[in-house]
């Protein structure tokens, strides 16, 4: 037995040898693959303003960017919104192709070729695609901003954001950061999240193992002792349910030893009409977010 076993471990080691080798080999040939096109990449978008290639590229998009850049470039949760002309890695023809080409390395932007589908876009593919964010690029700032030190002064202040949301590490637990709400979401949306809380739950932290990121929703659940709890859920499966009380504590509980258990969609995030919160206010803690989702 022991003889086999041990017969077995070196098999398996060398098995592990060629294929660490052939990873090797895969790996310096995507590296070449990748660094190749953007040493001759040109300066400008050979198909700029090119109506048909920017439909084109909108097929790219869809395949292998709206997963996280969200449907129309609008921003997904999981990527910036690139509708907006102003671009943190660069706003020419050359930093996008840069950007989309290279990747944004330590973020979840992956270099070209690194998705599901494994190959990567020809050189053509990617101007298409920029003709196509071309496309739907807003020309200026949509409204005139609002004012962002105010709306600073506001979510620290009278408005209360910072009593359930952290940005740059100051503030509270119970919603989630805000720190890159700015960059990662339409103006649109972040509006709406704050006239309508309950329309759309944010996405909790996502989990590589879970297909679906937890939602933000509100639970409520009596201990067997009678204690009661209410918070948002931070993640459940079929035995038991992990959530932040409204306190800010952590509990973990065993479902079957609860009395009850009830969840909700509807946020614990206040609704802010325009009554509590004016819509010029509210323009001024939007120039906030998108000037902290800038930084
Ligand atoms: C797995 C998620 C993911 C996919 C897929 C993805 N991106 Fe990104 N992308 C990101 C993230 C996250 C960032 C922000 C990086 C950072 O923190 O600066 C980003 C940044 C960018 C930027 C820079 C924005 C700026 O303000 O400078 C561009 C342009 C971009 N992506 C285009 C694309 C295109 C085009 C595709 C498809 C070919 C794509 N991305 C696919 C997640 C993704
Ligand atoms: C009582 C706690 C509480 C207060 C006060 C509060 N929020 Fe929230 N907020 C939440 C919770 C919980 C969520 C997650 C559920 C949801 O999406 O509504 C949330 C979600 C959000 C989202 C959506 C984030 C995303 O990625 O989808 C935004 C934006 C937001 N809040 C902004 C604000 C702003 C701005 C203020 C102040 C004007 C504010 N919140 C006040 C608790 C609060």
């Amino acid at each position: 037995m022991p003889s086999l076993w041990i017969g077995l471990q070196i098999i398996r080691r060398r098995d592990w040898l060629i294929r660490f080798s052939c990873v090797l080999t895969a790996a310096a040939m995507l590296v070449c693959a990748v660094v190749a096109p953007s040493a001759f990449a040109q300066e400008k978008n050979p198909y700029a303003g090119d109506a048909k290639a920017a439909k084109l590229g909108e097929f790219q998009f869809r395949a292998n960017c709206a997963f996280c850049h969200g449907l129309g470039a609008r921003g997904g949760g999981r990527g910036p919104d690139l509708t907006r002309a102003q671009k943190r890695h660069g706003s020419s023809d050359s930093e996008l192709f840069r950007t989309i080409n290279d990747g944004v390395p330590g973020t979840a932007m992956p270099p070209n070729g690194a998705t599901q589908q494994g190959v990567g876009m020809t050189e053509e593919e990617i101007w298409q695609v920029i003709s196509y964010i071309r496309s739907v690029q807003v020309k200026a700032p949509a409204q005139p901003m609002g004012d962002a030190s105010h709306g600073k002064q506001l979510f620290y202040g009278s408005a209360a954001c910072s009593t359930c949301h952290m940005i740059q590490g100051k503030g509270g637990r119970l919603g989630p950061d805000l720190s890159t709400t700015g960059s990662a979401r339409s103006t649109d949306y972040i509006v709406e999240s704050m006239r309508n809380p309950s329309r759309r739950l944010a996405q909790g932290i996502s989990e590589a193992m879970k297909e679906f990121s937890q939602e933000y929703e509100t639970i409520t659940v009596v201990t067997g002792d009678g204690q009661k709890f209410m918070g948002v859920v931070l993640n459940e499966d079929h035995f038991t349910v992990q959530m932040m009380d409204t306190r800010e504590n952590l509990h973990l509980f065993e479902k079957d030893k609860l009395r009850s258990l009830e969840k909700s969609r509807e946020s614990l995030m206040p609704a802010y009409d325009p009554k509590s919160l004016s819509d010029k206010d509210l323009q001024d803690i939007v120039a906030y977010l998108l000037l902290v989702g800038a930084q």
